[in-house]
């Protein structure tokens, strides 16, 4: 594994970020990746249309385990507009890059952060229940 990956990657393998789940989350959010199975869940405090605190509880491969972990890092203290210019690409960057067939890794990441600002603003505008 080692050759195939950067040393930030090892890193956020080896120790990842923001492992758990958090009580007072106001976003909950899941991704798949139907591909290979694995899975992910953000718990996410959003407060004044900031990310208050993030953590995030994954099955997957280490570079899924790299990447939500970074993704954490990115999004913290971050307004939700930042959050969703935040894609595949820019995780990718953030761990000085991944293989080109571990990219859908750090999509499941990117997706399931931008379904967690859609979920957020439609409670927001009454669409659907709050969680918690
Ligand atoms: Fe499934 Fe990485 S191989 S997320």
């Amino acid at each position: 594994m080692s050759e195939l990956y950067t040393a930030k990657v090892l890193d956020h393998v080896h120790n990842p970020r923001n492992v758990g789940s958090l009580e007072d989350a106001n976003v909950v959010v899941q991704a798949g990746d139907p591909g290979c199975g694995d899975a992910l869940v953000f718990f996410i405090r959003i407060e004044n249309n900031s990310i208050h605190d993030i953590k995030f509880l994954i099955k997957g491969c280490g570079a899924a385990i790299a990447t939500s972990s970074v993704a954490t890092e990115l999004v913290m203290g971050k307004n939700l507009d930042e959050v969703m210019a935040i894609d595949d690409m820019t995780i990718a960057a953030a761990l000085d890059g991944l293989p080109e067939e571990k990219m859908h890794c750090s999509n499941m990441a990117a997706s399931a952060l931008h379904a967690a600002v859609q979920q957020y603003r439609s409670t927001l505008a009454g669409e659907t229940a709050p969680v918690g």
